[in-house]
């Protein structure tokens, strides 16, 4: 079983592995309309199989759905017993054509939707904003001052504004605790352009966002293409990209699989938060939850260095 580890330089201990849970938006805002529909049977089956899985970092954000998907994750919670002090939580702020004092603004609302779970990790969604990365930090820091957020994090940022965020919270010293990127064996640039060994360096943690590239890692769609059509057009675009390109990284995922009698899919989210040591951590998405069960047995065994070696030799072609 892998261990819990320490978010950044904080003192929050998060499972390697948590649940992303952007799908859960209840068909409100943008994405909203296009996202599946899940239950709240359903959800609550997926927090249940995470948490006796050994799950216990949740990831949302404001922009799925603004709230809904917030509130539908502390309403799981709620229903499944979880206490404030089991859980971790990390949302993100919507930063896109507002300044930084909006932070202070709607917090209370971040608060209100998360139904008073605390936000142990709050994050900048992503860079473009009409404030300067100073004063986002800035901001930040405020927040957590006040305790309002535990802890501070930031996402979508490059190798030199990551360094920059946290340089700026250093002067306050507050830890800049993760980078949340898009990174799978499917797209694996953060290991060439800068973010990772600046992650390592400064001691901040990298939350990989769409670690099974929308479920193409499980190698159901190669098995089924036509469950394809029923994709997300987000993923559809990501898979389709890389169909052919990543069977053989599929077929080597499955036949390691064999050995330690898991799924493809569970290789390479164990692969994902290993081959760093402990710089990687990540955030599968769930909408059923069987799904939820089998990310968390992605942390029920151990892959050995041979056999994670392989597979980054299969995946460089995603470098
Ligand atoms: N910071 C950002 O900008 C950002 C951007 C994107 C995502 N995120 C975060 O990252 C989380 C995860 O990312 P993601 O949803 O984009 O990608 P993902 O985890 O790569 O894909 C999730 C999808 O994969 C499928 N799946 C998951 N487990 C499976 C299993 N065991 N077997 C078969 N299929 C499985 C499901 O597809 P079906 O629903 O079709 O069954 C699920 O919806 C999000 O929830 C969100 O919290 C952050």
């Amino acid at each position: 079983m892998l261990e819990k580890r320490t978010l950044g330089k904080t003192n929050i201990k998060v499972s390697p592995i948590g649940i992303g849970v952007m799908m859960w938006m209840g068909g409100k805002g943008i994405i909203g309309r296009i996202a599946p529909n899940v239950s709240d049977e359903i959800k609550n089956n997926i927090i249940k199989e995470s948490f006796d899985g050994g799950i216990n970092f949740f990831d949302t954000a404001e922009m799925y759905g603004f709230g809904r998907s917030e509130a539908n994750l502390a309403k799981s919670l709620k229903a499944n017993s979880i206490e404030d002090k089991d859980v971790v939580i990390g949302t993100k702020w919507a930063p896109m054509f507002r300044r930084a004092r909006n932070m202070r603004r709607t917090i209370n609302k971040r608060l209100q939707y998360l139904d008073d779970y605390t936000i142990d990790l709050y994050m900048i969604h992503q860079p473009i904003s009409f404030s300067t990365i100073k004063t986002e930090m800035n901001e930040l820091a405020r927040l957590v001052e006040s305790e309002k957020v535990k802890s501070v994090g930031i996402s979508n940022y490059n190798a030199k504004k990551m360094r920059k965020a946290h340089e700026e919270l250093e002067k306050l010293r507050i830890p800049l605790a993760a980078n949340q990127v898009n990174y799978s064996l499917v797209r694996r640039n953060i290991e060439t352009n800068g973010i990772l060994d600046t992650a390592k360096e400064l001691g901040v943690t990298i939350t990989a966002y769409t670690p099974l590239a929308g479920g193409l890692l499980t190698g159901k769609l190669h098995n089924n293409p036509e469950m394809m059509k029923n994709k997300f057009a987000m993923y559809r675009m990501v898979a389709k990209r890389n169909m052919e390109e990543s069977t053989p990284l599929v077929e080597t995922l499955t036949e390691i699989g064999k050995t330690h009698e898991v799924l493809p899919g569970q290789v390479a989210l164990n692969w994902l938060v290993t081959y760093h040591g402990n710089t990687v951590i990540t955030i599968p998405g769930a909408t059923k939850a069987y799904q939820a069960k089998e990310s968390a047995g992605a942390m029920a065994f151990n892959l050995s260095k041979t056999e994670s070696e392989e597979i980054a030799e299969v995946s460089e072609i995603f470098l």
